[in-house]
């Protein structure tokens, strides 16, 4: 499902009402934390980051648990933490990028939160991470090829998603939050059999 622009005819924002969590997915850089921010906002309810949450309970930054533990025990915290904030108040949860590559992790939020992939081109990505170190991944000697990997065999399954909207490059924080909650209701409309993601607050 493709983002579209706002019309006059959708609700307002303020009057709805997030029943399931929204999981934010897709690669380094495409905007999950900074869109996501202004998604709650818009939807007031509370906007968390799977990887602060795993840094805090670790004590450790995201490279130090790389570095000492390994990132199959990152995976695994990963996982844990996610399924943990999938239990609580629906929120807008920004996972890190690999997240939702984990079948269980994916399992756990197919079956209870509603997945939207915040897909954007491998030179977006590229121009938003290039600059910012702290992601352990791309500390390689060409973290351009290992992007432009990770996008290739990630994109498929981040395809798996409910719903998938474009990131344009330019395009504000706020245009990219009310786009990503008007997917989300044409989803609900489209399977009237789920509980759904958006609902609209009674009178
Ligand atoms: C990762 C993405 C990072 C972070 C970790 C691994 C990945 O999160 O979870 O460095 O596997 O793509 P962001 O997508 O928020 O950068």
């Amino acid at each position: 499902m493709i983002d579209r622009p706002r019309r006059a005819s959708d609700p307002p924002a303020e009057a709805l009402v997030l029943c399931r969590t929204l999981v934010l997915v897709g690669l380094m850089g495409a905007g999950k934390t900074s869109v996501g921010k202004r998604l709650a906002t818009l939807l007031g309810v509370r906007f968390v980051d799977s990887d602060s949450e795993i840094e805090a309970a670790a004590g450790m930054s995201i490279p130090e648990i790389f570095a000492t533990l390994g990132e199959p025990a990152f995976r695994d915290g990963e996982r844990r933490v996610i399924a943990r904030l999938l239990s609580e108040a629906p929120c807008v949860l920004a996972t890190g990028g690999g997240a939702f590559i984990e079948p269980r992790t994916r399992e756990e939020i197919a079956a209870q939160a509603t997945s939207v992939w915040i897909r954007a081109s491998l030179d977006l990505l590229w121009d938003r991470v290039r600059d910012r170190p702290g992601r352990p991944l791309l500390d390689a000697p060409d973290p351009r090829a290992v992007l432009a990997d990770l996008d290739r065999r990630r994109s498929p399954v981040y395809a798996l998603a409910d719903v998938t909207v474009d990131s344009r490059r330019g395009a504000s924080h706020e245009s990219m939050a009310r786009g990503i909650a008007a997917a989300v209701r044409r989803f609900d409309a489209g399977h009237p059999a789920r509980p759904p993601t958006i609902g609209v607050a009674e009178e």
